[in-house]
């Protein structure tokens, strides 16, 4: 007998906790966080958004150690952040919503911070223009151990839940790449070697988050780019991180800010507004090449549903839906569908009431025109350019 479609709207279980719904808002990087701790705006943006009515609502993004920040002004899981955490933690909880942090290392991507960044091979990157440093042995064991030390200070912050970045070309993104992952020790090659990193920091994130906390991970179907990682071999990793028993839910993303950023979003490539949010150097190249750097593809509600559904059919584990839920009518098909959440980024930060709005029976959509204009407002507090200060999360 197959189980009845669930009510995205009513209460769910996700590992250990328990959602008022189904509905979590996706990672979207705040950039309130300037000193990389936690501000009073980055709490109100939070408290907007679980006021607004998601079951979840995640920090983004949460760098487990300070050259894995991919901008200067990025939140470090040190000591020193936890205060700011856990009054974050309580005032999503005071609005009834259960809170979660994307945790990661950017990789070769964090080099753009003027930092030597790591990689699994010396590959050199577009967006710090050099070369990386490959991971060492003892690279490895640090970083891996300092997801382990990130999770456990969100567990003493109160979070309710982690999600560690396996996607988007950031450091674990890199390791399963068979284009950037060139090595040939036991972290690179074949596919087991290749997603040993990614099952290695799940397996010590699920131990520091302990029985009481949701392990999440966000992981890419298709880098987007040639010779990448894609699908058939993302469905053999999710088996893989199924079988570990270390996660409560996958989320499906795909794309690569190293590589092939727009993959990610679809719609508009926003190269002015970015070129004028970045130093004068960096935007100089950003107006020359960014038309190439930023390869535009075709918006559509649900564009990661396709993909997604193969996953679905290959995988038990919980699958959390993301790309393009901009109504009603997306997340219920994405229950039809078979996936046990749905993940929402910029409709939520056009109008963070949305969920609200939906479960009193709004079919409308989110007003999201998928200019990706937000995309260049992370230096000085993401949020949507359509909508006025004052209305603001
Ligand atoms: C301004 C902005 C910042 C983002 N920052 C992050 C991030 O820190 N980590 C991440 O995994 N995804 C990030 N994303 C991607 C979203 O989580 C999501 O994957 C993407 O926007 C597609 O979902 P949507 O169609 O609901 O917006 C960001 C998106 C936006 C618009
Ligand atoms: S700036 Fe606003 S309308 Fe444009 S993509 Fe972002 S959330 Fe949507």
């Amino acid at each position: 007998m197959t189980a009845p479609t669930p009510d995205a709207f009513a209460p769910a279980r996700l590992g250990p906790i328990d959602l008022r719904n189904r509905i979590i808002k996706a990672a979207t990087f705040e950039g309130m966080t300037g000193d990389q701790t936690v501000s009073d705006r980055l709490v109100q943006f939070h408290r907007t958004m679980a006021r607004g009515g998601v079951g979840m609502t995640t920090l983004a993004f949460c760098a487990v150690s300070p050259e894995g920040a991919a901008t200067p002004n990025e939140l470090v899981l040190r000591d020193e952040a936890v205060p700011g955490l856990r009054r974050l933690a309580d005032a999503a909880h005071a609005e009834g919503a259960a809170v979660s942090a994307q945790i990661g290392h950017a990789g070769a991507v964090a080099a753009s911070a003027g930092i030597r960044g790591v990689a699994p091979s010396p590959v050199f990157s577009p967006l710090a223009m050099k070369r990386m440093k490959q991971a060492t042995a003892e690279d490895i064991r640090r970083i891996t151990s300092d997801f382990a030390s990130g999770a456990k200070r969100l567990r003493d912050a109160g979070f309710d839940a982690v999600e560690i970045h396996l996607g988007h070309g950031y450091l674990a993104s890199e390791f399963l790449s068979p284009k950037l992952n060139r090595r040939r020790d036991e972290w690179g090659g074949s596919l087991a070697n290749r997603a040993r990193f990614s099952r290695e920091v799940a397996k010590v994130v699920r131990e520091a988050a302990g029985s009481g906390m949701a392990v999440l991970a966000k992981l890419n179907m298709d880098d987007g780019v040639r010779g990448g990682f894609g699908l058939e071999e993302s469905i053999e990793v999710a088996r893989m991180l199924e079988s570990d028993g270390t996660l409560d839910a996958i989320e499906l993303t795909c794309g690569s800010s190293l590589q092939n950023p727009m993959y990610l979003f679809r719609g508009d490539a926003p190269i002015q507004e970015m070129a004028a949010s970045m130093p004068k150097a960096v935007a100089l190249g950003m107006k020359l090449f960014g038309r190439f750097f930023l390869k535009t593809y075709p918006y559509e509600d649900g564009y990661l549903r396709k993909q997604a559904l193969q996953v679905r059919a290959a995988l038990d584990l919980p699958l959390v839906l993301l790309g393009g839920i901009n109504r009603r009518e997306n997340i219920e098909e994405a229950m039809t569908d078979g996936f046990e959440f749905v993940a929402m980024g910029r409709g939520l930060l056009r109008n963070p009431g949305f969920v609200n709005e939906m479960a009193k029976g709004s079919t409308a959509d989110s007003l999201c025109d998928h200019c990706n204009k937000c995309m260049a407002t992370i230096y000085q507090g993401t949020h949507c350019v359509l909508v006025d200060e004052d209305l603001r999360a």
